[in-house]
């Protein structure tokens, strides 16, 4: 269920809501908020400081209950370190923290008083975006496949409030730029934690068509018949050991009328990667399922462009398959010929995410886009290279290299760029066929990413290797909806609407 939101402009003291938050720098140093709630309750959240319960940590919370003086059922103060270097990575840890103190849901509502947080370098706009777009993942919950699920859901409702009515404006703007992309997020999220045996190449492809219901937004689906006339033998060849057939998903948006050149999203989608005959190892292979993040990034981030009507086209490029071991399946030794002509020797079965996008890749030049970004679960290599922080970056364009990295800060959505020199290029040599489809065991994410290079000489292109990103393994285990937000901050950026 989507969190609620409201932009309104109010005084802390009587605003009637489930949770109020403030924030405090250090130990002395009140925004104004805290410190009308501190005058209006006799001192308590001074009293709450000299009693040591703040900790001096950014995103430290403490929760007042229910205090004299103030409308509101509770108070959540949080710390936001030393004034002096409060910066977007302590206003992220800081609206993390006090997101991550809502508990009750009576009344499920919550407060937050932005105009009291000023972010260097960032709009009212962007700061308001980014408080929406974090309440929303902190506040989501994936229970439609539990028996009780409806019985415990809240309806939360964040409400943004601005001092001066002056500023009500741009709030607004910025919680509307948050809600829709919070909600892309949640649909990437849903995608990407709905298991296997439900979330198929056909339920993708389902759900993408759902997205037709944007007057801007048209979507076509390939199916086996016509991607086999295309000459997509290498994305064929991946889905012929699974019963499920596999889909080419195309979302064509259209939101710029003078016809400008679109920029082109590409998403990896397989729905369950075993590995085919180079088939995994049991442990932690249900994770697999989330071998389509990709491909829900690019749904999301559509969704979430067309809900803002962004002036700009974009094509949305998702490929679906299965990947299980079968009579059909794929062989070591097997070669396939791409769409774009050249063979390809199949070495290894589980290196399949390049076998699916390479004709994909292809086949989107034919919309003659401006630029390409692809997002990919593909390699292990990239989460041991660069661990669950950040995704790996690959470009044939340091220009665009360097706006996708600022996207990802901007974004809290990282990305770090890796080499894709030419030297890599001979791992990939075959002996059979014009390139092998893996590269040895040095450097796997770079000769993956070598890989894609070779059919994407066309454009000014980019690669996202998100596997250490895409989803939490452990106890909070789940899909975290990225690239969404770094792929929107990408568009938005270009559309200077961004910052
Ligand atoms: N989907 C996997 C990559 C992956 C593995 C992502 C584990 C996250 C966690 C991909 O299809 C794959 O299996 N890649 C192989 C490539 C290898 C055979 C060259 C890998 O990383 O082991
Ligand atoms: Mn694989
Ligand atoms: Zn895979």
């Amino acid at each position: 269920m989507p969190i609620k939101i409201s932009t309104r402009s109010t005084r802390a003291s009587t605003c009637a809501s489930g949770y109020v938050i403030a924030g405090v720098y250090g130990k002395k140093d009140f925004t104004p908020s805290a410190s009308e709630l501190n005058d209006k309750t006799s001192g308590a959240i001074e009293s709450l400081i000299t009693n040591n319960d703040l900790k001096s940590k950014v995103g430290s919370c403490v929760t007042l209950p229910l205090v004299d003086g103030i409308k509101a059922k509770r108070v959540i103060v949080v710390q936001l370190g030393p004034r002096t270097e409060f910066n977007q990575a302590q206003f992220n840890k800081a609206i993390s923290g006090a997101a991550s103190q809502l508990t009750s849901g009576n009344p499920a509502t919550a407060t937050v008083f932005i105009s009291d947080i000023t972010v260097p370098e960032r709009s009212l706009s962007w700061v308001t975006r980014r408080v929406v777009e974090i309440f929303s993942l902190h506040l989501y919950t994936f229970d439609q496949l539990k028996k009780d699920a409806d019985k415990t859901k809240k309806q939360w409702q964040v409400q943004i409030a601005v001092d001066s009515r002056s500023d009500l404006a741009e709030a607004r703007d910025g919680a509307n730029m948050g809600q829709a992309i919070a909600e892309g997020v949640n649909l990437s999220r849903d995608l990407g934690n709905l298991p296997g045996n439900i979330c198929t190449p056909t339920y993708l492809a389902n759900s993408a068509k759902e997205l037709d219901t944007y007057d801007q937004l048209s979507v076509e689906v390939l199916e086996e018949e016509e991607m086999a006339e295309l000459g997509m033998n290498s994305l064929l060849s991946v889905s012929r050991g699974s019963r499920e057939p596999a889909k080419l998903i195309i979302m064509n948006y259209a939101g710029d009328p003078s016809g400008s050149a679109p920029i082109a999203l590409v998403g990896k989608g397989l729905t369950f990667d075993a590995g085919g005959i180079s088939i995994k190892p049991a442990k932690s292979m249900d994770e697999m399922k989330f071998d389509m993040c990709g491909a829900a990034g690019v749904i999301g981030a559509m969704q979430a462009i067309a809900q803002l009507q962004l002036p700009v086209n974009v094509i949305g490029a998702v490929a679906s398959s299965e990947n299980l071991p079968d009579g059909a399946a794929n062989k070591p030794g097997d070669i396939v010929k791409s769409m774009a002509g050249l063979t390809i020797e199949i070495l290894n079965t589980d290196a399949e995410g390049r076998l699916i996008l390479c004709d994909t890749l292809t086949y989107i030049g034919r919309y003659k886009p401006q630029t390409v970004i692809d997002a990919a679960t593909l390699t292990g290599a990239c989460v041991v290279a660069l661990g669950k922080h950040c995704a790996g970056l690959f470009s044939n364009n340091d220009e665009l290299a360097a706006e996708i990295i600022k996207a990802g800060e901007m974004s809290d959505d990282r990305a770090w760029h890796m080499p894709l020199w030419d030297e890599y290029q001979a791992q990939l040599k075959s002996n059979f066929a014009d390139m092998a489809n893996i590269g040895g065991s040095d450097a796997g994410a770079v000769t993956a990413a070598c890989f894609l290079a070779r059919f994407t000489e066309e454009y000014r292109w980019a690669h996202l290797d998100i596997a250490g990103v895409a989803w939490h393994s452990g106890g909070n285990k789940g899909s975290t909806g990225r690239p969404v937000g770094l792929f929107v901050q990408y568009i938005l950026n270009h559309l200077n609407m961004g910052g």
